[in-house]
């Protein structure tokens, strides 16, 4: 029996071309006519006079949008707790603390209540927040108009982590471009993926040349080898950007397929009670399903979910894997402020991502439907 992957790159069939060209014209460089079509693409794909560079990771990107937002050694900077760790690392690159804040349920992303309790004692200490870092879980994007109005009344600009979000939108505005600054990957797991690759999106053509500076070394203009600041080698590939201008061309199916494969869940637990995949919660919400997630809602949650997971892995070679683990409870950040309750921590104790690769075959669909079935009889 093959594996059947929680999310596999899918290939759309026109990467090859684009690589091809930049063999032929020995564009294997950081930079080159396939990073700039890849950008354009982005860019007209976002709209709104959106600015895009790309770079080598989502994680390079919010390493970068922390720059531009001015955040230096000892600062805060408010981040969900809920996330994936490489939303929280680029606040200790830099020497300042992360603030983690809990999550709410109907999107399972950052609660705007405990947002506010976090802000207003970092104003109490003298210590105001220079950044909130909000992440659209999964795909579903988090509750905006809250966040957007707090990060306004307060004047702290929103980095909007659209990692796991391209194509999902909010009251149709399209993830990636609802913050101050937003960043997107497009590592292997991703919706499209350049196999590794990030970008960073702001409405300022200043921030975008400005982070391409940081990106290529911080090189001043003169003939020789001349730094006034500190630069990084975070530039996505010419080579790798021929992945993703393929990719590009094939977002919007993407999209389709992991929005199908979510209906196609939303059938097999039609009926299981105690079993709930997490959706939209009005029609403002329109999430790409980057991974169909359900929650247990038993008393015994942990423990249903733990079989449940073992034995997909184990009889019928399906990977499923607990959602993240908030980083309030990760060994590296022990020591770390939190505010919120246990909302976050036990969404990870009930809850599973299941298989939603866009490449997922009919056969592959119908063995994760007989495991289902099998298992929650
Ligand atoms: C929520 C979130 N933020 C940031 C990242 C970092 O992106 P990358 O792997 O491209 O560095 C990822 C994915 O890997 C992610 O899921």
């Amino acid at each position: 029996m093959e594996k059947i992957w929680l999310s596999t790159p899918h290939m759309g069939g026109t990467e090859k071309k684009y690589i091809e060209d930049a063999f032929e014209k020995n564009w294997i460089a950081p930079l080159g006519p396939n990073v700039n079509l890849f950008e354009d693409k982005i860019q007209s794909f976002l709209g709104k006079n959106k600015h895009v560079a790309a770079l080598s990771s989502g994680t390079a990107a919010l390493h970068l949008a922390l720059i531009l937002c001015g955040v230096e050694r000892d600062d805060e900077v408010i981040c969900q707790s809920m996330t994936f760790s490489a939303s929280a690392n680029p606040i200790v690159y830099l020497g300042a603390n992360p603030v983690f804040v809990d999550s709410e349920l109907e999107t399972w992303n950052i609660d705007p209540n405990a947002l506010e309790d976090a802000i207003k004692d970092g104003i109490k200490r003298n210590k105001k927040p220079k950044a909130i870092i909000a992440v659209h879980l999964y795909g579903m994007p988090y509750q905006h108009e809250a966040i957007q109005s707090l990060s306004t009344q307060y004047k702290i600009p929103i980095i909007e982590d659209s990692a796991e979000a391209l194509g999902s939108k909010y009251a149709g505005q399209k993830c990636g471009t609802l913050g101050d600054l937003s960043i997107l990957s497009f590592n292997g797991n991703k919706i499209i993926t350049t196999s590794g690759g990030g970008a960073i999106v702001t409405s300022d053509l200043n921030q975008k040349q400005k982070a391409i500076f940081l990106a290529t070394q911080a090189r001043d203009d003169a003939p020789h080898y001349q730094h006034s600041h500190i630069g990084y080698n975070y530039r996505l590939s010419n080579v790798s950007a021929g992945i993703g201008c393929g990719q590009m061309e094939v977002l919007e199916d993407r999209v389709e397929k992991r929005r199908s494969i979510n209906r196609f869940y939303k059938e097999i637990f039609k009926n299981t009670e105690n079993i709930q995949l997490l959706k939209e919660p009005n029609d403002k919400f329109f999430s790409n399903f980057w991974l169909s997630t359900i929650t247990f809602q038993d008393n015994n949650g942990f423990e249903l979910r733990e079989k449940l997971r073992v034995n997909l892995g184990e009889k019928y070679n399906i990977e499923t894997r607990p959602l993240w683990k908030p980083m309030h409870l990760q060994p590296v950040f022990k020591d770390t402020r939190y505010f919120g309750s246990n909302v976050a921590e036990d969404l990870f104790n009930r809850g599973l991502c299941l298989p939603s690769g866009s490449a997922l075959t009919d056969n592959e669909l119908s063995r994760i439907k007989e495991a289902f079935e099998e298992e929650l009889s």
